[in-house]
């Protein structure tokens, strides 16, 4: 049974009265790899200084293992923060910058405990053999490396991380998420993780917090928050969505554009009006006869493992993914199974989300910018 370990209860924060954290519910369990995702301002970076005790909130409680902490120090709190910017001391080579905090601990460590943890954590994140490198002469996922060595030697239960994969290229970083997931799983302690990365989000964690403009908007698996996203915002945020109004005209019964659809969604009151997500790789291209809608696709773009295309429906514009090819001003037919439609209620977010026309508005923009620089290459002139 998983056990609570931090709880953040009703907890609001404001500089200079504005407020960035809106009245927080949530907790944090034993072991756990918890990641607060959202947009940049959305209050993450925020709600982590709240829990390493770096910040006091305006109102509310924290709690660690059922004990109020509010008033708790950093230093006296079993947490550890890996920041972005790891921090390192440059002036100090790989084996010091791991003991630093050990050689702080009073009462005083001995040589022979410090050598021993230094190199079982340096074991931890595949840097043995490194102990004598200055730290500027290593690679930033090495730096990284350290600086979770670092943290972890003091042995915290929680280890807060900060974006910090941020200035690693794309495939380091897919390495370092693999890498510090088995970290977490080694080491047996709580990770709560902050990223803008909706991949990373759902690749690293056991739980994702979505949150946006201070407040939480879903609490849940990856596949939860993927799968039955709560509202517009988390359907938009969290992969591509289609989001179009519906009417629930019975239970499994969904009507958009005037046709009624089998879903598997039920319990909204009758005619209720509802958001519908429909994922691009949930919609069946076939021939315009035998759709349940018909499209005219106005942009094509390979993906590699697949095409996008957009297709205008009644003047709405979806994005689907397909395997085959349909070339732009084709005419098709859409299928959608049942489980492809997800019921929303309304929300504060619905009608902001879920239209691609901008999408493909700008895409044109840019295949025609292309064409013409291609043009000129080949020396011919564009009309
Ligand atoms: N010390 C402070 N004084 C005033 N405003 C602050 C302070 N710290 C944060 N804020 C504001 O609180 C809001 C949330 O900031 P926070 O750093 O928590 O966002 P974030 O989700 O971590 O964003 P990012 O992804 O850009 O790091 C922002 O509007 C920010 O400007
Ligand atoms: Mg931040």
């Amino acid at each position: 049974m998983a056990k609570e370990l931090i709880r953040l209860s009703h907890v609001s924060m404001a500089f200079d009265g504005e407020v960035v954290l809106d009245d927080m519910n949530i907790y944090f369990n034993d072991k756990e790899f918890l990641t607060l995702l959202g947009p940049s301002g959305c209050g993450k970076t925020t709600t982590l200084r709240i829990v390493g005790g770096f910040l006091t909130p305006t109102s509310g409680d924290v709690f660690f293992d059922g004990v109020r902490i509010n008033d708790v120090p950093p230093s006296k709190r079993q947490v550890n923060t890996v920041f972005q910017r790891y921090a390192l001391f440059p002036h100090l080579n790989v084996y010091e910058n791991v003991a630093f905090g050990l050689r702080l601990q009073r009462p005083k460590i001995s040589e022979k405990e410090t050598a021993a943890r230094v190199g079982e954590m340096l074991e931890t994140v595949s840097l043995r053999g490194f102990e004598h490198r200055t730290v500027t002469s290593l690679s930033g996922g090495q730096q990284q490396r350290v600086a979770i060595a670092r943290a972890l030697v003091m042995r915290p239960k929680v280890l807060l991380l900060d974006e910090p994969l941020g200035a690693l290229d794309m495939r380091l970083r897919k390495d370092m998420q693999q890498e510090l997931k088995r970290i977490q799983q080694q080491m047996e302690i709580t990770f709560i993780y902050v990223t803008h990365d909706q991949e990373e989000a759902l690749a690293m964690s056991d739980t994702v917090v979505v949150m946006n403009a201070g407040k939480i908007q879903q609490i849940g698996s990856p596949e939860d928050i993927y799968n039955e996203p709560k509202n517009a915002f988390v359907a938009d945020f969290i992969g591509e969505s289609n989001i179009v109004d519906g009417i629930m005209r019975a239970d499994e019964v969904v009507e958009i554009f005037g046709r009624k659809f089998r879903c598997v969604d039920k319990g909204f009151a009758p005619d209720e009006e509802v958001d519908v997500v429909i994922r691009p790789e949930d919609v069946d291209i076939v021939p315009p006869e035998k759709g349940l809608l018909i499209g005219t696709v106005t942009s094509v773009t390979f993906k590699g493992m697949h095409y996008d295309i957009i297709v205008d429906f009644y003047g709405f514009k979806w994005l689907i993914e397909t395997t085959d090819f349909c070339p732009v001003g084709e005419r098709i037919g859409i299928d959608i199974v049942p489980e492809g439609f997800h019921i929303m209620k309304k929300s504060i977010y619905s009608g902001m989300f879920g239209d691609y026309s901008s999408y493909s508005e700008e895409y044109d923009e840019i295949s025609d910018a292309e064409y013409v620089e291609e043009a000129a290459n080949d020396g011919e002139v564009p009309e």
